[in-house]
């Protein structure tokens, strides 16, 4: 697994709390914060976004992984996801994630207090995944 410092691991729970802070969750009440490290070795950060037209909106997740891609980054190389109970990630944003991640990109999922509920993997969490190779 792609070993991340103490300090850059925190800094990427404060993102990701932070960010949860910023979510527009006016119809779930469910506000979910991640943060994404890009191979810029900078963290960007993502609310959910809902929509009055529901399927409109969009996973935090989603939004921290387009920030930090629409700001030149290729890959990312590790997630934070900040929900009130350690929420997993949804099938979407696993395909996303796996798009920009390598197999062993920490995946880290914090409770509203940062308290870490669970850390795995991309593969972990997509096993037997689709990719651009397939494509190939
Ligand atoms: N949500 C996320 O932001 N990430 C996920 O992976 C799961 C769900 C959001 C979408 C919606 O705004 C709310 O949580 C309830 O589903």
């Amino acid at each position: 697994m792609t070993m991340l410092t103490d300090e850059i691991k925190q800094a990427l729970i404060d993102q990701a709390l932070l960010y949860q802070k910023r979510a527009y969750a006016p119809y779930s009440n469910y506000a979910v914060g991640a943060a994404v490290l890009a191979d810029d070795m900078q963290i960007y950060g993502g609310a959910n976004i809902e929509n009055s037209a529901y399927p409109s909106g969009l996973c935090a997740e989603r939004v921290a992984i387009f920030h930090a891609i629409s700001e030149a980054n290729k890959k990312i190389l590790a997630v934070v996801v900040a929900t009130k109970n350690g929420g997993s990630p949804c099938g979407s944003c696993r395909q996303v994630m796996r798009e920009f991640g390598a197999p062993d990109m920490p995946i880290i999922l914090v409770d509203e207090e940062g308290d870490i509920v669970l850390e795995s993997t991309l593969e972990g969490m997509l096993p037997y995944s689709f990719g651009p190779e397939d494509l190939i």
